[in-house]
């Protein structure tokens, strides 16, 4: 394919600590790349060279040597930097994501310069959006598809929760400015995985060991607020044998427990601050619904518990929503500001 000529393709990035997302047109449909943060390098049998794997495979493959070099959630020295460019380029390529195009990635809201400096140099080094290259927030991205088919979201007044693996963020929007931004990095999807081992630990009375990439398969296929169902793993015992074993209650009580200091940090955390910077954008925005981003608002249920939960702990009645996907709901959003972008 040629790029010459023709019209700039728009294109949707996110750069996650967990995964990746790139959404790309692709005729009347869109193409969603969507891929673990992860890399592993290995040396050609043949000729020395080195090569370069990521993602899932590298992930499989290599457990022994796959670095998730955004595990803390940006690039923030050199090295991770280093690692996110050749992860980056190698996606792209294997990929063949256009380089005549606008590109629109989403950021995190976290105070880290020098790592949104490195995010910014892995994108802009990249040999995609030749033509443009711009960023906006993550929990802004992810409200876009929640709030219509179009970029209805850019002209409301609302507040906007991302609940990522590194961090849960909240912000208010107004018209598409960003107000009172807030982070913790003590609410997270990782830290759900870890309680998820210990409680697995406990559950089984020490017999099971599982490590953070089990367990936060068990909270990703298993999680559900509606209807969870018990379920059964085998492990290998070591010198022959195994053992399988039941799962009741350690994934939804780590679930819990994360939904509760969710909760309990938007309502004592950030709203009192955004209502004190901006009373009158806070009563605004909490008569529209709450929109929830992010992986971890991919757990069945969760949209629904956080709203009645936190209808409790403010003593009124407030609303939550969600995209379809949260978890591609930020790229969805940038590439359809990357769309606009490149009408315009
Ligand atoms: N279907 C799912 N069910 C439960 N949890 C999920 C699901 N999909 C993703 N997650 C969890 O969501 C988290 C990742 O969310 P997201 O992709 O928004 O984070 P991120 O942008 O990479 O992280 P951060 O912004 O915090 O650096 C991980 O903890 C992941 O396990
Ligand atoms: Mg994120």
């Amino acid at each position: 394919m040629s790029d010459d000529g023709d019209e700039p393709v728009p294109i949707g990035v996110k750069l996650g600590s967990t995964r990746t997302v790139i959404a790309l047109p692709d005729g009347d449909d869109m193409e969603i790349i969507r891929t673990l943060t992860c890399l592993a390098t290995y040396e050609d049998a043949l000729t020395g060279e080195e090569r370069v794997l990521y993602g899932d495979q590298a992930a499989t493959e290599y457990p022994d040597r796959a670095q998730f070099m955004l595990r803390s959630g940006l690039p923030e020295d050199d090295d991770r930097a280093e690692l996110t460019k050749k992860f980056f380029d190698a996606l792209i390529e294997e990929n063949d994501v256009p380089e005549n195009s606008v590109v629109v990635y989403a950021i995190p809201t976290i105070d880290n310069e020098q790592g949104l400096a490195n995010l910014q140099a892995v994108i802009e080094d990249s040999p995609i959006g030749q033509e443009h290259v711009e960023s906006y927030p993550e929990s802004l991205c992810g409200a876009i598809p929640a709030m219509g088919d179009g970029l209805e979201a850019i002209n409301e007044i609302f507040v906007s929760v991302n609940m990522g693996s590194t961090n849960l963020e909240a912000s208010a929007y107004r018209r598409g400015e960003q107000l009172a931004p807030f982070a913790t990095g003590a609410v997270t999807g990782n830290e759900v995985d870890r309680t998820i081992t210990n409680h697995v630990e406990e559950e089984t009375q020490g017999r099971v060991n599982i490590d953070k990439t089990t367990a936060r398969e068990y909270k990703e296929e298993h999680a559900d607020f509606v209807d969870f169902e018990p379920f059964t793993d085998v492990i290998q015992q070591p010198g022959g044998g195994s053992h399988e074993f039941t799962i009741e209650r350690s994934v939804m009580d780590a679930c819990n427990e994360y939904l509760d200091e969710a909760v309990d940090e938007v309502a004592n955390s950030f709203l009192p601050e955004l209502a004190n910077d901006y009373m009158k954008v806070y009563q605004l925005a909490l008569d529209q619904p709450i929109v929830l981003t992010g992986g971890m608002a991919c757990i069945p249920g969760i949209v629904d518990e956080f709203e009645e939960r936190l209808s409790e702990e403010l003593n009124r009645d407030v609303e939550a929503v969600s995209a379809e996907n949260p978890d591609t709901a930020a790229t969805i959003g940038a590439q359809r500001i990357a769309a606009k972008l490149s009408e315009d």
